[in-house]
C-alpha cells in the first residue's frame, strides 16, 4: 500500500479526508505537506496496520486527539488519553479572560516561573483534565501559583505529565471540587467542570470522552451549582471566578453568581458568538480595581489589587 492507497481507503471508510491525513502523517513522522509530493511511497508493514486499525477508530466516532495522543490547546501542545476531556477552543476563552485579569501579556510565554514570591496571585483550577487551563495560565503568567484539582487520579496523572513536559510548576490535588484544597484561598478560580444535561441527546456522540467530565447528570447545573456556592469560603476578598457553561446556561449561571453575592458578574462569548464564560467578583469592595494579584506577604493578609 502506498501514500495515494491509504488515503483512498481512508475515503471508502468515510473518514475526512483532512484526518486521515493527519493520522498518516503522524504514523509516518511527516509533516502533512510531505504526503502531497510522496503519493506513490510505500507505507511500511506497521504504519499500515495503525494507519488502518486508527481508521476504524476514527470511522466509529473515537476523537482524533485519543488517536495523535495530543491537542494543541491554547498555543501548546498538550497530551490526551481517554482519561481526560479533549480540551475545546472554546474554553480558551476562559484562559484569556483569567490571563487579562493576571494582566499577564498576550502571547507572553516562558516556562520560568517565579511563583512563590510574596505577591504572587494563587490560581485554582478546579477539575483540571489534562490541565488544559492550568497549564495555560501557569506558561503565560510565570508570576502566579497555580493550583489544579480533579475527582479522577488517570486525569491527574495527564495533567501532571503536561506540567512536566511544558516545565510548569502546578500543585496537583485530587478530590471533589473545593475539598480538595480545603482550608486554602485563591486570588482567582478558574473551573471548565461538566455541564452537559444528563440527557442531552449529545452525549451518544460523546461517548469515548469520560461520562463524568461531560455531565453531572439531571439538569447539567450541578456541578456549577457546587463550585458556585463553595467559592466564597476559598477567594480572597476582591478575588474572582471564572467558570465555563454551556451555551443556554448563561442566565442561569449569573443568577447563581448574583444569588452567592458576587460582584460585577458578567459574561463572555465564544468564537461562535454563544456564552460560554461567566464570571465575578468577591466581597470586592469599590474601591476594587481590574486585576488580581496576590495577598500573601501582605500586611494583615488583605487583598491587593493593582491595575
Ligand atoms: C469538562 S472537563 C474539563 C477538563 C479541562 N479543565 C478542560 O477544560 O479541558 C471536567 C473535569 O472535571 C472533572 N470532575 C468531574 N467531577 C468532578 C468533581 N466532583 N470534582 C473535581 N473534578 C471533577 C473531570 O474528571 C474532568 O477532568
Amino acid at each position: 500500500m502506498d501514500v495515494a492507497a491509504a488515503l483512498a481507503l481512508a475515503r471508502r471508510r468515510g473518514v475526512d479526508r483532512l484526518d486521515a491525513q493527519v493520522l498518516l502523517a503522524h504514523h509516518l513522522a511527516q509533516p502533512r505537506t510531505w504526503l502531497i509530493a510522496h503519493d506513490d511511497a510505500p507505507l511500511p508493514a506497521e504504519v499500515q496496520q495503525r494507519f488502518t486499525a486508527d481508521l476504524e477508530s476514527r470511522a466509529a466516532g473515537a476523537p482524533l486527539a485519543y488517536l495523535l495522543g495530543e491537542r494543541e490547546f491554547h498555543g501548546l501542545r498538550l497530551a490526551v488519553t481517554p482519561a481526560v476531556l479533549v480540551p475545546r477552543p472554546e474554553t480558551e476563552v476562559l484562559v484569556d479572560w483569567a490571563l487579562a485579569l493576571l494582566g499577564a501579556q498576550p502571547g507572553e510565554q516562558t516556562g520560568e516561573q517565579t511563583d512563590g514570591q510574596p505577591g504572587a496571585p494563587r490560581v485554582i483550577d478546579l477539575g483540571t483534565g489534562s490541565g488544559a487551563i492550568a497549564v495555560s495560565v501557569a506558561r503565560r503568567c510565570p508570576a502566579a501559583r497555580v493550583s489544579a484539582t480533579d475527582i479522577d487520579a488517570g486525569a491527574l496523572a495527564v495533567a501532571r505529565a503536561n506540567a512536566q513536559a511544558l516545565g510548569c510548576a502546578i500543585e496537583l490535588h485530587q478530590g471533589s471540587w473545593w475539598s480538595a484544597v480545603a482550608g486554602q484561598r485563591f486570588e482567582l478560580a478558574l473551573s471548565n467542570p461538566p455541564y452537559i444535561a444528563g440527557d442531552d441527546p449529545h452525549l451518544a456522540a460523546l461517548r469515548y470522552e469520560p461520562r463524568h467530565a461531560l455531565t453531572p447528570g439531571g439538569d447539567g447545573l450541578d456541578a456549577l451549582r457546587m463550585i458556585v456556592a463553595g467559592a466564597p469560603a476559598h477567594l480572597e476578598a476582591g478575588g474572582w471566578l471564572l467558570v465555563e457553561h454551556g451555551f443556554d446556561q448563561g442566565a442561569a449561571v449569573r443568577a447563581l453568581l448574583v444569588d452567592a453575592g458576587f460582584e460585577t458578574v458578567q459574561t463572555r462569548r465564544d468564537l461562535a458568538g454563544h456564552e460560554r464564560c461567566s464570571g465575578g467578583r468577591w466581597g470586592a469592595g469599590p474601591a476594587a480595581e481590574s486585576h488580581v494579584t496576590g495577598s500573601r506577604g501582605t500586611a494583615g493578609g488583605d487583598a491587593k489589587h493593582a491595575t
